[in-house]
């Protein structure tokens, strides 16, 4: 999950390169890189860090009229897969001439066996990567065809890989190539910019190519020419992005993690909008693209995701029992293709995923269709490798979440989610009565987790009491379990409190040992089925001297006495009431974040989009 920048064009190339990698820097931010071509050769310039460092860097070693004057170059900023995150380690890498260089975002399986091989024939290593390794490979097979190089490299390759490659005896050109991690090429008026993601490319062009796997593309300044590995022609349609460069700034906000969590009522309208049909009482969701017919045929549910996209499943899984009446269950995604899986065409497997990148969740994609189940999947990034593989699916059009810690996505994955399984529902036994009042209330989320945001400043003023402790624990029961776990990563991985979700019945089963005074509980005790039996699990918790948050329904004042803090949640049904409940923890868990002086937006040791396994 590192980010990768190629232009080619128009001079001050050093300068978009470094804009580009900013744009980049929340798929991984542990050290940067940039190559340019300078007449015939090529200069690098590298650092531990993040990319502001780089630019430091770069403006020290290279003079101001050389940014000015060069015209291509490449660019990385690195989460570290092989090696740790030091200069030495970083992107750029050169193959032994010092002519090609390379940035390479995925992992090269078998780069031991090839470093092994070229060490035999004299070759030197300086880094502990894998890219390194490729470059080297790349400059080996270079008999004055750069492309052809390329192309000769990775047949030897086994691995992910999204590429691209510079030549000081091609200075014309870049060539870019992908299997497993995305390439999006922009092209502009005399310009073209290669990237990871199109957040890079936005401020150029709204016109971009996606390469699919083993696509491997000249680039020039006026062109795009991509074939095969096996030098046969391609096409690829040029699309257009429809997104606004602002959407990626914070937009004044202090972090981007708060702006997404504020941008909630607006994106889950997006993600709402023309989607709910109010007369029949159900959702229209061409993108599922099987008939009623298809539908009523269908037998199982089976969502596979990691993280908080495996969160968002685990509510549909109540959402498409109690809607449906269908059997749904949830499965983490790495392990989905490893046990096996008993699949097949009366399945409807849907793949949940923000970036639509995720290494494992692709995997697991790519197993149900060979196992003739109808695949599809819930993205938000238009064009993204998981939407073009499952051929069918529902955009969350949440916009673009640049914010590592996931918040209008899972909000807006678990509303359409509810929208899915109220059109599995009505296909079966959902009424029309229930289905039109249902319909209703999930057309009145955006007023409700609006409602939530306007206690900004309560919960910010809560959260000041819990910023001092190591561990706290999420609890809850129903769809307010998942909703428990959510909550425990949102904390955990931005302020590095020690934070575990539970069924609100576990604790007792274990964790309960390692409640001390003042341990926190936030605990979900909306009011829907089991909140009575949750308040007895605070009760065990409070005798055991925890400190109690609690989610509770407004005007539920019984239930906020027995709290020593409270959030309020406006009244709704139970499977809705778990975004609002959602969005006070999102909140909960940024300023606790925020007030323990936290990075936020780029938490150490992650990245947004986990590209590989
Ligand atoms: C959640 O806050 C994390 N950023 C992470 O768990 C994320 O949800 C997971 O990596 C899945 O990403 P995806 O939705 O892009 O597939």
């Amino acid at each position: 999950m590192c980010g990768i920048v190629g232009y080619i064009g128009k001079a001050n190339a050093p300068k978009v390169l470094i804009n580009g990698l900013r744009r980049l820097e929340y798929r991984g931010y542990d050290s940067a890189g940039l190559a340019v071509l300078d007449d015939d050769q090529i200069l690098v310039a590298k650092s531990a860090g993040k990319v502001s460092v780089l630019n430091d860097r770069a403006r020290t070693q290279w003079p101001q009229e050389l940014f000015n004057r060069v015209t291509t170059g490449i660019a990385h900023t690195r989460w570290a897969t092989h090696g740790p995150p030091t200069e030495v380690n970083a992107h750029p890498h050169l193959d032994k001439s010092g002519d090609i260089a390379l940035v390479h975002n995925g992992i090269i399986e078998n780069y031991r066996s090839l470093r092994a091989r070229l060490e035999g024939k004299g070759h030197h290593f300086f880094s502990e990567t894998d890219t390194e390794v490729l470059a080297h490979l790349i400059g080996e097979c270079d008999k004055g065809d750069l492309f052809q190089a390329v192309c000769d490299a990775l047949h030897q390759v086994e691995g992910a890989f999204g590429i691209a490659v510079l030549s000081a005896q091609e200075p014309d050109r870049i060539i870019t190539a992908r299997r497993g991690s995305p390439i999006v090429i922009g092209v502009g008026d005399g310009e073209s910019i290669i990237a990871s993601d199109a957040c890079a490319i936005l401020a150029h062009t709204q016109r971009v190519i996606y390469l699919d796997d083993n696509d491997i593309a000249i680039v020039t300044a006026d062109s795009v020419d991509i074939r095969d590995l096996n030098n046969v022609p391609v096409t690829r349609e040029i699309a257009e992005l429809g997104m606004d460069a602002a959407a990626t700034e914070k937009g004044g906000y202090d972090h981007f993690m708060l702006k997404e969590i504020h941008e909630q009522p607006e994106a889950l309208a997006n993600a709402i909008r023309g989607r709910l049909d109010h007369d029949v009482g159900s959702s229209v969701l061409a993108g599922m693209g099987t008939s009623p017919r298809e539908l009523a045929e269908l037998t199982r549910v089976v969502m596979i995701g990691c993280g908080t996209s495996l969160h968002a499943g685990l509510v549909g899984e109540y959402a498409f029992e109690d809607l449906a009446d269908i059997h749904a269950e949830v499965q983490q995604a790495a392990e989905f293709r490893y046990r096996n899986p008993i699949i097949g065409n009366c399945d409807l497997v849907v793949a949940i995923s923000q970036s639509g990148e995720t290494a494992d969740t692709l995997a697991a994609v790519r197993e149900a269709n060979q196992k003739g189940a109808f695949v599809m999947s819930l993205c938000n990034v238009v064009g993204s490798t998981i939407a073009r593989e499952t051929g069918r699916g529902v955009y969350l059009h949440a916009g673009p979440e640049i914010s590592v810690a996931s918040t209008k996505a899972f909000t807006c994955q678990v509303a359409v989610l509810l929208m899915m399984a109220l059109k599995l529902g009505r296909g079966r036994r959902y009424s029309r009565e229930d289905g039109i009042k249902l319909a209703r209330e999930i057309g009145s989320i955006p007023d409700l987790v609006s409602k939530v945001i306007l206690q900004n400043d309560l919960i910010a003023k809560i959260a000041a009491d819990y910023t001092k402790n190591e561990h706290a624990f999420f609890i809850g029961r129903g769809p307010m379990y998942p909703v428990a776990l959510e909550g425990a990563l949102k904390l955990k991985e931005i302020s590095y409190i020690h934070a575990e979700g539970y069924h609100a019945a576990e604790l007792k089963h274990g964790p309960i040992a390692l409640l001390e005074k003042g341990t926190p509980v936030i605990a979900l005790a909306c009011d829907v089925p089991g909140k009575d039996k949750t308040l007895g699990n605070v009760e065990e918790c409070r005798a055991r001297g925890a400190r109690i948050l609690g989610i509770v329904t407004e005007g539920d004042h019984e239930t906020a006495e027995c709290m020593d803090d409270f959030i309020t949640i406006p009244r709704c049904h139970p499977l809705v009431a778990t975004i609002p409940a959602v969005v006070a923890l999102q909140l909960f868990s940024y300023h606790v974040a925020r007030l323990r002086g936290c990075e936020i937006d780029q938490p150490r040791n992650l990245a947004k989009s986990v590209t590989v396994e």
